[in-house]
């Protein structure tokens, strides 16, 4: 990159946000996110880990508001995965409170932004009142097409190739198709949102750097971005400079970039 492309993505440092020119940023049509880092941001206010989790369901609706503003068309969240249920049984209930709660009270600013709501996970082995709001809130929402924010909710990707997997054998079982016929494109077909390209960039806050079984069939070819702010106070300075990073990619598929 020469010095002068640089100077178009340059930072100030005494400014909260990065100035630069939006008009040069590469624009992800999806990214994803894992939105850690809710208790250890509680524990150094000497919270209880609820009101952390309180906190990152909070910065959600300004995550969507900020990948609005970009003219993002999906984000997918991680916000309970099919290993959280092995948490303390208060924390789960937290979330599963918080997770009723958050759709009926962000419903109106959701429709102001014109934001449909999906859901991906093993949803059918959730209760059935989680099933519900899940239900509710998709069809309540089917009309907006500004931007899909996907939930991922007792979301496994393990568990989601292997359902994949069980689908396609009940097909090969009922002698509808011949297992040596199938592909690629027929096992994405048989996963959660088979509809929804796959994610460009994936972030994770927090200061981990790992993926933790989301996403992994369709994050094969995501680009990743790591950062040490915590979920909670992950705003517009931090999704500015994982757009500023994705911009400079080279996204080459396994082939060879343009300049070869
Ligand atoms: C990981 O942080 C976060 C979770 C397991 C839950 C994420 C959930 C939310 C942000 C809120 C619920 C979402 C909706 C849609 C209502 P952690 O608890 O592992 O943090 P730590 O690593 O600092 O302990």
């Amino acid at each position: 990159m020469s010095s002068n492309e640089e100077s178009r993505f340059s930072f100030f440092s005494k400014k909260k946000t990065p100035v630069i020119d939006e008009s040069n940023l590469k624009i992800p049509t999806h990214i994803a996110v894992i939105m850690d880092g809710n208790g250890r941001w509680a524990k150094k206010r000497m919270l209880p880990r609820s009101a952390g989790h309180r906190a990152g369901a909070d910065n959600l609706k300004t995550l969507c508001k900020n990948c609005g503003h970009y003219g993002i068309k999906y984000v997918t969240v991680y916000a309970f995965s099919t290993e959280n249920w092995s948490r303390p049984e208060s924390e789960v209930h937290t979330l599963m409170e918080l997770f009723v709660e958050y759709f009926d009270r962000y419903d109106p600013e959701l429709e102001q932004e014109g934001i449909r709501v999906r859901f991906t996970g093993d949803i059918a082995g959730l209760p059935e009142n989680i099933q519900a709001v899940c239900k509710r809130a998709e069809e309540g929402s089917k009309h907006r097409n500004r931007m899909t924010l996907i939930v991922a909710f007792n979301y496994g990707g393990r568990r989601e190739i292997v359902q994949s997997c069980q689908k396609l054998a009940m097909q090969v079982k009922e002698g509808k198709i011949d297992a040596s016929e199938i592909t690629e494109e027929m096992f994405a077909q048989n996963l959660y949102l088979p509809d929804v390209p796959d994610p460009d960039l994936i972030i994770r806050p927090s200061g981990e750097e790992r993926t933790s079984n989301f996403l992994v069939w369709e994050g094969a070819y995501s680009e990743l971005w790591f950062s040490d702010v915590l979920w909670p106070d992950f705003g517009m300075k931090e999704l500015t400079e994982a757009l500023v990073a994705y911009t400079k990619r080279d996204r080459r598929f396994g082939g060879l970039s343009k300049e070869k």
